[in-house]
């Protein structure tokens, strides 16, 4: 279902001048690995890597992402802004902002953004972002960034088949993942070229705070304990949090859970 050639996906991005080559497979490991390879020997930013499988899909934390054929989107970008190493934590929530706006417009699906990179539709994770990054010395060398969206998935693996969804298993019918896909890509263009040139995460920050999931969450944090207060999200990406003593903190990275409080019984 949904399935398009090179050809078609070629000339559904003719006007998104963005991207600069397509490198189109059937199957790969990841397109992450992939993506970072081709940076490494010198690929372009705008280099796009899209495969209708992946056998070794990465996601955060060492985990893996399921990414079986024909049923999603898995993409990796080569970006190469000309911007200090630090400021390339923003690209994290600028693809989270861009791709929850694709999502909403498109589906009319409520797509929330759980702190820092996961798009949750009905409280399950729909899509993820990998961004990797390589620097030398003060400057960075490129950033490849990951995407991975859940479009017409009918199931998953029994170890995350309960925090998974599709857009599908959302929808109850079926997405074009080359429309998705090129609404996804000029989106792109338009908000990164937009922050590049301008340098302000302003407009990207508010749109990332109206669409949080996390923040006024008591939430846990993998090696950490209690329970913490998720308060905002900063202008470096960070989350701003509260611990149970009252003392605030900022984190750049990290697992967070949502705490769920049972509602009390009403008789
Ligand atoms: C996460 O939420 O843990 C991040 C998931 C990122 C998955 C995408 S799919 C395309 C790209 N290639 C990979 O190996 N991972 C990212």
């Amino acid at each position: 279902m949904g399935a398009f050639t090179k050809d078609q996906l070629a000339s559904a991005l003719k006007s998104c001048r963005f991207v600069k080559d397509i490198q189109y497979f059937q199957s790969v490991d990841s397109t992450n690995i992939r993506a970072g390879g081709l940076a490494k020997a010198g690929a372009p930013e705008g280099t796009l890597v899209i495969s209708e499988e992946q056998t070794a899909g990465r996601g955060r934390m060492g985990r893996t992402w399921s990414s079986p054929p024909g049923v999603g989107i898995w993409i990796s970008i080569i970006l190469r802004p000309n911007f200090l190493p630090a400021r390339a934590t923003l690209i994290t929530p600028l693809i989270a902002v861009i791709l929850s706006k694709v999502i909403r417009e498109s589906t009319g699906l409520d797509a929330g953004i759980k702190w820092p990179n996961d798009i949750l539709i009905g409280g399950k994770k729909a899509a993820g972002i990998l961004t990797e990054i390589s620097s030398v010395q003060e400057s960075i060398e490129y950033i490849i960034t990951g995407i991975g969206i859940n479009v017409n998935n009918d199931c998953f693996p029994e170890e995350i088949r309960n925090q998974a969804t599709s857009l599908r298993l959302s929808l109850g019918h079926s997405v074009s993942r080359l429309k998705l896909l090129t609404l996804l890509l000029s989106e792109l263009e338009r908000q990164y070229l937009d922050f590049t040139r301008k340098g302000d995460f302003g407009n990207i920050l508010s749109e990332y705070r109206k669409r949080s999931v996390t923040i006024g969450k008591l939430i846990a944090i993998r090696g950490r304990k209690g329970k913490i207060t998720a308060l905002d999200i900063r202008e470096n990406g960070a989350l701003l949090i509260k611990d149970s003593a009252g003392i605030t903190e900022e984190i750049i990275s990290g697992e967070v859970h949502h705490i769920i409080i049972p509602s009390k019984n009403k008789t």
